[in-house]
């Protein structure tokens, strides 16, 4: 007998609601993902403006369940368990999604599953490429996060092995390309110049890859901050400045550290999967350089569709099905929200 999961997902800019079918031999399939972005709505501010994203979510949230169970052609009498992101995030925005899902689970009378947006990005992929062989290793890059993850079971067990130290990898790209007057977010139109520029043009540093450096943490502010003045000096000297090579240039630098430390977890660990996930896994350069390097160390890529990198309901589903599947309990309904929850908890 087969169980559906509706994963409720609010932790940022995206009202993201899935629905997924949990099988007796524990595989889970994708059935619904809809999402309503406020994306729009922060563009003129240059990031998420917290107050508007959990407004948005509270209107955007009825009408997206009803959206997936539409689309998976379900009622909500059909639902086993509930799944919610309970952090980390923005807590005002957490705290519309958790409290719709309390509300649907006592109504229901169905178990309530909070459980860790971070687990979420890597356990999506588990909806495209199928089970997730133990250990695997997780690279989550995107607006918020940066963390290498040692992933030993997708419902109980993950490890970060490092995380940034500064800003998130996504938030590097947003600021870069404010400086290249590109617009937010910044990660699609710097891809987009990059493709046509050098790489190889200016020789920007890598950052926390000197022989003292924590090995598997990331920095990116001292980039940001290299590209800006590079920037500077070039307008002082009356420079002709090709946007292009300067984004292709710090494509390199941001793609060549986070897989180059991907790799060498993967090395040192014996772990022969490497899942990329997050909203920058969609960056061609990103996945070009991953792909070459894990042929050359005979490691396993599976980077989820650009659909599934982003923020969605679907992800949130998909880690709750784990956590069924696992048999672990289920929260009570006095759970809060937890904006600063760690990696290492997977469910509450
Ligand atoms: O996962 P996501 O949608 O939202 C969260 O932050 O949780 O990631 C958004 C981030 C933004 O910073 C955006 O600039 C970046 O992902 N991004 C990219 C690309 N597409 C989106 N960064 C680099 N290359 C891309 N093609
Ligand atoms: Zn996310």
């Amino acid at each position: 007998m087969s169980r559906i999961v509706m994963g409720i997902e609010s932790s940022c800019d995206e009202t993201g609601v899935g629905l997924v079918r949990l099988h007796d031999d524990g595989t889970v399939e994708l059935i619904a993902d809809e999402v309503a972005s406020s994306l729009e709505q922060h563009i003129r501010f240059g990031g998420v403006v917290p107050e508007i994203a959990s407004r948005a979510h509270l209107e955007a949230m009825v009408p997206t369940v009803e959206r997936a169970l539409r689309t998976a052609e379900l009622t909500l009498s059909n639902v086993d368990a509930i799944a919610v992101t309970a952090g980390p995030g923005l807590a005002g925005a957490l705290l519309v999604g958790v409290s719709a899902a309390k509300a649907y689970a006592a109504a229901l009378g169905i178990p309530l599953y909070g459980v860790n947006h971070l687990a979420g990005h890597i356990a999506v992929d588990t909806l495209q490429h199928g089970p997730l062989p133990k250990p695997c290793l997780a690279l989550l890059v995107s607006g918020g996060h940066t963390q290498l993850l040692r992933v030993d079971d997708i419902a109980s067990s993950i490890t970060e092995l490092g995380s940034t130290v500064d800003d998130a990898a996504g938030e590097a790209y947003d600021k870069v390309a404010r400086l290249l007057s590109l617009p937010y977010p910044g990660g699609p139109p710097i891809d987009k110049a990059a493709a046509e520029g050098n790489p190889t043009a200016i020789a920007f540093p890598r950052g926390m890859t000197g022989p003292r450096d924590a090995k598997f943490d990331f920095s990116f502010s001292g980039l940001k901050t290299s590209v800006a003045r590079w920037m500077e000096n070039a307008e002082r000297r009356g420079d002709q400045i090709s946007i292009n090579d300067v984004a292709a240039s710090f494509q390199e630098a941001v793609a060549d550290v986070l897989t180059a430390k991907a790799i060498r977890a993967a090395k040192e660990f014996d772990i022969k999967t490497l899942v990329i996930s997050g909203g920058v896994a969609a960056n061609s350069r990103l996945s070009t350089l991953a792909r070459e390097r894990c042929a050359d160390a005979g490691i396993t890529l599976r980077v989820p569709r650009p659909r599934l990198c982003t923020d969605n309901g679907a992800m949130i589903a998909a880690v709750g099905a784990h956590v069924v599947a696992a048999g672990r309990p289920a929260s009570t309904l006095d759970i809060s929200a937890n904006p600063a929850l760690p990696v290492s908890v997977i469910s509450v």
